[in-house]
């Protein structure tokens, strides 16, 4: 509710009047990120969540609410003391992205005016920069056949494409877009059951849980034999597949890593588009985290191929700076994404023509936030040009770090990286398994630095994911003293037991 007074100013009767509480807040922020940045703080402080929520005092604003500004401040101080410090130059962990500054703005827009850009009428201005963006990313595949990116005609062979929630919810929505190439009655009839995917046992789970989600089960995904780094052995393709038809199943795709999510490291995706051309096999691309090569001229090439596949996904939040989430599922023809659901809903699919484009008969979700906003913004900030270099220092950094651990004695790093993402040991000879665990949650529970970890050749190890871009030598000579120091206590706590 506002009123106007006499001199014309805007009055609230609210609590929180809306541009003292956003300063307030905003003071907070830029508080929190001074900090962050400067690594004041520690990276994250792990606490159990019933403190958390007793801290924040959950229970009683539950029921009573903030009452006043004061609170509400209190609250958002309080939350921001309790979260991981994504912006410290220390947070090396996973693949999220560390926004700019000012990254969230769109998140704000959005949340103030509530415009889900699924359905054009709902929100024109979000669904346009979906559209835009969308060009934007056909265009980095040559994909995109219009005069202009503001150019919004389904062109012949025009490539298509939608923004959604995330990943896993593209890798779905592309194989089912494949099922429904190979299969078009399955949306009615339900699976037949010779249907299978072939790919790297390397592959993102969401590939084998959008099969069982799609009521194939995950033993229809068909591993391929991967080599000492897990990257697939294009050797073995045809022999697979004499397999898969000696036992009258179908293949519906062959699924690449651009890159792999323990790895970072890239199939050979010319190889494997060849060996699909020739096949007349669906061609799925997983490039949530590599996509991101293509804008680069000295990157690109390991994604060479991939205009070749049939769907590439390709997560914004990842290398592209969205805050979470925003993902592309991208189709070179456009056809598999208009067939992809068959499904009516009276009141949302029309069957004339609408002024603009909606995306909901593409995506799984109905309603959908203004995800083109955040893509868009987060190039609107710097440009492209800008959005480039990061990619390529983020590239540069990894091999940075592996280049000086591999100068130390203490440590193993398996491959040279091909992206900004490198697993390493300390002394594997003395830390099992378990212990390389053990060291990595005794470096995050010090705060001193965030990394994660994974298995990689069968084996534990230590996993840093470099996408802030304050992160520096500096950060990489104290994050291997940290190590070294956790990694020997931990060696002799061993040999006193
Ligand atoms: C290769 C790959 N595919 C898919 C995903 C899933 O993406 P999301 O976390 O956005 O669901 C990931 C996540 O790390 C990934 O690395």
């Amino acid at each position: 509710m506002c009123n106007t007074d006499k001199s014309n100013k805007i009055v609230h009767s609210t609590a929180f009047p809306f541009l003292e509480t956003k300063k307030r807040i905003a003071i907070l922020l830029d508080c929190y990120l001074e900090k962050s940045k400067k690594s004041e703080l520690k990276v994250l402080k792990q606490e159990q969540p019933e403190y958390i929520a007793e801290k924040l005092q959950l229970n009683s604003i539950l029921k009573n609410g903030f009452q006043n500004l004061d609170n509400l401040e209190k609250f958002v101080n309080n939350y921001l003391k309790h979260t991981n410090h994504l912006r410290s130059p220390k947070y090396m962990g996973h693949q999220v992205a560390v926004p700019q500054d000012l990254s969230g703005i769109p998140d704000w827009i959005h949340g103030t005016i509530n415009n889900p850009s699924s359905l054009y009428e709902m929100g024109p201005a979000g669904a346009t920069l979906e559209g835009f963006m969308i060009n934007w990313m056909l265009s980095k595949l040559n994909w995109f056949k219009g005069n202009d990116l503001c150019d919004f005609d389904n062109h012949q062979n025009n490539g298509s494409g939608i923004l959604t929630h995330g990943g896993s919810v593209a890798n779905l929505t592309a194989l089912s877009a494949a099922r429904a190439s190979i299969a078009p009655n399955a949306w009615t009839e339900g699976n037949p059951n010779d249907l299978v995917v072939i790919g790297p046992a390397s592959a993102h789970y969401s590939i084998s849980r959008s099969l069982s989600i799609m009521g194939m089960g995950k033993n229809a995904f068909i591993p391929v034999p991967v080599d000492s780094n897990e990257i697939i052995l294009t050797c073995h393709l045809e022999t697979i597949l004499k397999d898969i038809k000696g036992e009258n199943k179908r293949v519906m795709a062959v699924v690449a890593n651009a890159c792999a999510t323990s790895s970072g490291l890239f199939d050979p995706i010319e190889e494997m588009a060849e060996f699909c051309v020739k096949n007349d096999l669906w061609f799925h691309v997983d490039g949530a985290h590599g996509a991101a090569a293509l804008l680069s001229e000295n990157e690109k090439q390991k994604v060479a191929g991939i205009e070749k596949a049939d769907s590439i996904i390709w997560d914004a939040h990842k290398m592209l700076q969205v805050p979470a989430l925003c993902t592309a599922v991208l189709f070179k023809n456009q056809e598999h994404q208009w067939n992809n659901f068959k499904q009516k809903g009276s009141y949302v699919f029309h069957e004339y023509e609408v002024v603009g484009m909606d995306s909901m008969p593409f995506t799984v979700e109905c309603t959908k936030s203004a995800l083109g906003t955040k893509l868009f913004w987060s190039f609107a900030l710097k440009g492209e040009k800008a959005m480039t270099q990061f990619i390529e220092k983020s590239f540069q950094k990894a091999r940075d770090l592996y280049k000086y651990l591999s100068s130390l004695d203490d440590f193993y790093c398996p491959y040279p990286p091909e992206s900004n993402i490198l697993c390493f040991q300390f002394r594997p000879n003395q830390l099992s398994n378990q212990n390389q665990l053990a060291l990595r949650y005794e470096l995050i529970n010090s705060g001193e630095f965030y990394i994660t970890s994974c298995e990689f050749q069968e084996k534990r190890f230590l996993r840093t994911v470099l996408l802030n871009p304050e992160t520096n030598k500096k950060d990489f000579i104290e994050l291997a003293k940290t190590i070294t120091k956790i990694g020997i206590k931990i060696i002799s706590d061993q040999k006193e037991k």
